[in-house]
């Protein structure tokens, strides 16, 4: 891609951005984009420093996880045993992306600090490429073929010195560093067990040749977290297709919990420009996050789910974990190697530890009389033997349709246990439109009034965590209407549930 075509879409990018969030804050627009211009002057002004690439191999310690302390360089087979190069451990090379400010960001300490956590004895290296990364964005995206040849000569030294197996290599690369990991493990003369990219940079690489991205045959297995994947024309920060043998896209792969504009939104008056950046920042580098979460927390492992797509993810229709459709997010993912380019999809908290209970609720609305084009809100509280998660809304993806089974994602933060109970709320005041409002009238006209009644007779419940199937039906039938709200327990016999008698009836007057 030409780099005139990169600052244009970056410009759109940053555009679409800038719109979104005057969207929300009108006033603010002109002095936003006055803001959003004075950085891309910045970027035609600057200097070509050349094709000077010169990446460093810091071996760092658990004791200073931020400091530089011993550099292993190629060639040189004394600095191994200087810096206590373990060449039976694992072997973890951490490399990071573009940077504004030519330094380490502050999660480069933190996820050293989890490595080591995890692999007492590990090596964990920090590839140093700052001096070519802090050129402007195109310069430093078309470097990272070259630092990655750099980082495979390193490799094969490696190997060649310490003949250490190379499945104990792991290189660990954020936004551009993923690419650079990617050319660092098709250059290297023999394959690396791992790379992890955590949200592989979108511009420049979407839509590339897997000979110029990260690709899942830069190493045995190639497992990738997407936490930035949107933008205006298919452009993103964080490349939105798969990559890897293994694509996780927590939360679909953008908007994350947490992070939103609207709080950056607040701080642009103080900080200008940066503001944007902190949001945008917050989810790209999520994906760093969710890795640490991975390690740190290795008993609450966040599960992700094969799916066709976020939007039947989004109905729960997913949380299947047969023949390996689900699998454990960051760290202790599962090698599945066969089938190319598996995409996975999750919920998450807003910060550590991120995982989530997920939970497909499936829910057969009847009624005698067509009622359709409903929008009701609905609340669902769920009663388990460890805790309970009240008023937890149930998001329509489509309005409700009579005789038709709806399916529904929920989630939890906390763990609940096994489910015991729960409690259905149906408000249909807001969500009610003129056509409908039509419908019943005519109906309760006609007479039918007492059969214009929408009706669920059970829930049928599936939970992704533990993989447990339950049906609920009414505890009380005869005592209680849509008005109130509803317990559901669990259905004593499957068989009798389909009795006429119990149902429970949605007063839609
Ligand atoms: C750029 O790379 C080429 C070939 O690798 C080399 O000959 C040249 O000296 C480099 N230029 C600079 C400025 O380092
Ligand atoms: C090197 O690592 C291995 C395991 O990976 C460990 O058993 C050994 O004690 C380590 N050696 C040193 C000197 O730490
Ligand atoms: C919905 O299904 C029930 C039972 O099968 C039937 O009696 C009823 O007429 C159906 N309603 C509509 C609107 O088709
Ligand atoms: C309900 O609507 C569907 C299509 O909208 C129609 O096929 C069906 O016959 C209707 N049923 C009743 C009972 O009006
Ligand atoms: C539903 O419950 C409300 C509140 O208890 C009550 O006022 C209403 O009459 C009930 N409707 C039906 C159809 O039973």
């Amino acid at each position: 891609m030409r780099a005139w075509k990169v600052v244009f879409l970056y410009f759109v990018v940053l555009n679409a951005a800038v719109h979104y969030v005057t969207s929300l804050e009108e006033e603010l627009a002109d002095s936003i984009f006055g803001n959003f211009l004075d950085p891309l002057k910045d970027l035609f002004n600057h200097k070509d420093d050349g094709n000077a690439t010169v990446a460093k191999f810091s071996l760092r310690k658990p004791s200073h996880p931020d400091d530089d302390l011993c550099y292993i360089t190629p060639g040189k087979p004394e600095s191994l045993a200087a810096c206590t190069f373990n060449s039976t451990s694992k072997t973890f090379l951490v490399i990071h992306g573009w940077t504004l400010s030519g330094m380490f960001e502050s999660w480069v300490p933190k996820l050293v600090s989890a490595l080591y956590e995890r692999e007492q004895t590990a090596n964990v290296i920090v590839v140093d490429w700052l001096s070519t990364a802090q050129n402007h964005y195109i310069i430093a995206a078309q470097s990272t073929k070259a630092v990655g040849q750099e980082i495979a000569h390193f490799i094969d030294w490696i190997e060649e010195t310490t003949n250490m197996p190379l499945e104990n290599i792991h290189l660990i690369g954020y936004s551009l560093g993923a690419h650079v990991a990617g050319f660092a493990g098709s250059h290297a003369t023999n394959k690396v067990g791992r790379i992890t990219g955590l949200d592989p940079a979108g511009p420049d690489f979407e839509g590339e040749h897997a000979h110029r991205r990260l690709s899942p045959d830069d190493a045995h297995f190639v497992d990738v977290l997407h936490t930035f994947t949107r933008g205006s024309l298919g452009l993103s920060i964080g490349i939105q297709q798969p990559v890897g043998h293994v694509d996780i896209y927590p939360n679909g792969g953008s908007f994350q919990p947490g992070c939103n504009l609207r709080g950056a939104l607040e701080k642009i008056a103080n900080f200008g420009i940066f503001a944007i950046t902190d949001a945008v920042k917050c989810e790209h580098e999520r994906s760093i996050h969710l890795f640490i979460d991975s390690l740190l927390n290795e008993q609450d492992a966040a599960k992700a789910y094969r799916c066709g797509s976020n939007d039947m993810f989004d109905r729960g229709m997913c949380l299947s974990c047969r023949k390996s459709r689900c699998n454990r997010v960051g760290y202790d993912i599962s090698k599945v190697r066969k089938p190319r380019n598996v995409q996975m999809y999750t919920k998450t908290r807003a910060s550590m530890p991120f995982r989530v209970y997920h939970y497909q609720l499936k829910i057969h609305f009847s009624s005698k009389v067509n009622i359709s084009e409903m929008e009701p809100s609905l609340t669902v509280s769920l009663f388990g033997t460890k805790d309970e998660a009240e008023n937890l809304e149930l998001k329509l993806k489509e309005k409700i349709v009579t005789n038709k089974t709806h399916s529904f994602l929920l989630v939890t933060e906390k763990d609940i246990g096994d489910l015991l109970m729960l409690k259905f709320k149906w408000e249909a005041t807001n969500g009610w439109s003129a056509s409908n409002m039509l419908k019943m009238v005519s109906s309760w006209w006609s007479g039918d009034s007492d059969r214009a009644n929408m009706e669920i007779h059970k829930i049928r419940i599936r939970a992704g965590e533990t993989q447990k199937k339950m049906v609920f039906c009414v505890k009380d039938p005869d005592a209680q209407n849509l008005t109130q709200e509803v317990t559901f327990v669990k259905c004593k016999d499957a068989w009798r549930t389909n009795s006429k008698q119990k149902r429970i009836s949605l007063d839609s007057h």
